[in-house]
């Protein structure tokens, strides 16, 4: 009968790979591995009785390592797609590296590794990201190029391995860091972005293991890959510090132009560098960034902005103005849109000058918007506004005292103000009447 219609005749070893011992024929050899393909089937006699099993095995260690190789080549292609990917999600160089290390380790089959950023002006390398090390001395060790195993590498910009620590007695490790590691080997990569060392990644052994030229190429694939990272990093913080550099510079313009503004004006002195002071401070309590806080500084410092387009007769005027004026007057929030919205970089600063005239209660100009409707700085610069400009002398009349201009701005809360911000100004130690300097 055919053997497939009795399954359970079937030897169950056959289609497995084993993993097998030969002994060399010379004692002095040690064993060789082989992988064999198991093929057996059982032999029956007329009465149905298992004679015997047939087992013949066939030689595949070359497939198999074919095998491997390929399924080690998945890993490490799946490895570096994980790197790649953490460094492109993310501008933090700790985070990215330490993701890195840990396919370093688990990839290479390493015990411990490092990775060293060069800083450029300094000529040092300083710890990033370790993983693996029983002591955390690699975190604070600052290495001097040229100096240790890494300064080397990151000098001679070459691939330095240390096959036996103990043979080189340890000259360039430095003693109290091997200590409690038991590192025996070293292998330390320079870390080369656009032809420039940027780093160094370390890896250590604490037993002998010979690595081969794919270990190596994949080493040097990790490599490159942190290398990427860091020149990522560089350039956004290049960009970071021209973009800071640029703001200092719109800082400095803005400011001259307030100033201007205020010698028209015959503004109090300093009265824009108060409100910018005060408002900037309170924007603070109410959470906002450091990037808006820009924005609301010069939003601040360019609320009267619009007053370039009255009139000097309206402007000037010592007496309280006629109906027709206060239509011109009121027109400032306006000019100030349209002086201020061609600047790109100044958009976001528009909310104050445009609406710092807006009421709670929607009765402001110049659109009459309510409640939430206003922006919030706006809201909060309004009531800087109005106690900085009570406290100061006016053409029309002359400042009030501290506590009148508080009482005035607490009538006001649900009114004029909104009433949050009211009570979150009033007891913030910010509106007291002291000098305040910028
Ligand atoms: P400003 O003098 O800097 O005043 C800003 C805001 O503070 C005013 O917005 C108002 O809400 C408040 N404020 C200022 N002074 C007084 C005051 O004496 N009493 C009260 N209750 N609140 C005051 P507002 O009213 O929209 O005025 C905008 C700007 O119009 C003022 O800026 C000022 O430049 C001008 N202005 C207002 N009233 C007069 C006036 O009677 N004569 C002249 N020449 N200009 C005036
Ligand atoms: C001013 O700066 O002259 C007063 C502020 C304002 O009109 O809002
Ligand atoms: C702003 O920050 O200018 C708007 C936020 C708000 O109105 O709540
Ligand atoms: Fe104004
Ligand atoms: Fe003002």
């Amino acid at each position: 009968m055919p053997v497939d219609e009795y399954p359970y005749y079937r030897v169950s070893a056959t289609g497995n790979v084993l993993k097998i011992f030969i002994m060399g024929i010379d004692p002095g050899h040690g064993a060789e591995i082989k992988w064999v393909l198991v093929n057996a089937y059982p032999e029956f006699d007329g009465g149905n009785r298992l004679r015997r099993v047939v087992v013949m095995l066939t030689d595949v260690s070359d497939i198999r390592c074919a095998d491997e190789q390929i399924r080690r080549h998945l890993e490490h292609l799946t490895a570096l797609v994980d790197v790649d990917r953490a460094i492109n999600f993310s501008f933090d160089l700790e985070l990215s590296m330490t993701t890195l290390l840990t396919h370093v380790i688990v990839q290479l089959n390493v015990d411990a590794a490092d990775v060293l950023l060069l800083d450029p002006t300094s000529q040092t390398l300083k710890y990033v990201a370790g993983r693996g090390f029983h002591n955390n001395l690699t975190e604070h060790k600052i290495q001097y190029l040229g100096e240790g195993y890494a300064g080397r590498v990151a000098l001679k910009c070459s691939v330095i391995h240390i096959p036996d620590l103990e043979k080189e007695h340890n000259l360039l490790l430095d003693g109290k860091f091997q200590k409690g590691e038991n590192f025996v080997s070293y292998h330390g990569v320079p870390l080369i972005a656009k032809g420039q060392v940027v780093g160094v990644l370390e890896v250590f052994h604490r037993t002998q293991i010979v690595r081969n030229e794919e270990w190596m190429d994949f080493l040097k694939a990790l490599a490159a890959q942190a290398a990427i990272a860091i020149d990522n990093v560089t350039l956004f913080d290049d960009l970071q510090r021209s973009n800071r550099e640029l703001a200092e510079a719109y800082d400095a313009t803005i400011e001259g132009w307030s100033r201007a503004l205020e010698l028209r004006d015959n503004e109090t002195e300093g009265h824009t560098q108060r409100v910018a002071y005060l408002t900037v401070k309170l924007a603070r309590l109410f959470g906002l960034s450091d990037a808006e806080l820009v924005q609301v500084r010069w939003g601040a410092l360019l609320h009267d902005i619009g007053k370039m387009g009255v009139p000097d007769e309206i402007l000037f005027k010592h007496e309280a103005l006629t109906e027709a004026e206060w239509v011109v007057m009121k027109k400032h929030t306006v000019f100030a849109y349209e002086m201020l919205s061609p600047i790109r970089y100044l958009r976001a600063a528009l909310d104050i000058p445009c609406a710092h005239h807006e009421k709670w209660d929607g009765t402001g100009y110049p659109f009459g918007l309510k409640g939430e409707q206003i922006p919030l700085v706006a809201r909060i610069f309004a009531v800087v506004d109005v106690w900085d400009a009570l406290r100061s002398d006016r053409l029309y009349r002359s400042s009030w005292p501290v506590e009148k201009v508080r009482e005035h701005i607490r009538s006001l809360a649900g009114t004029h103000f909104d009433p949050h911000v009211v009570k979150l100004c009033l007891d913030s130690d910010l509106l007291a009447g002291q000098d305040y300097e910028r």
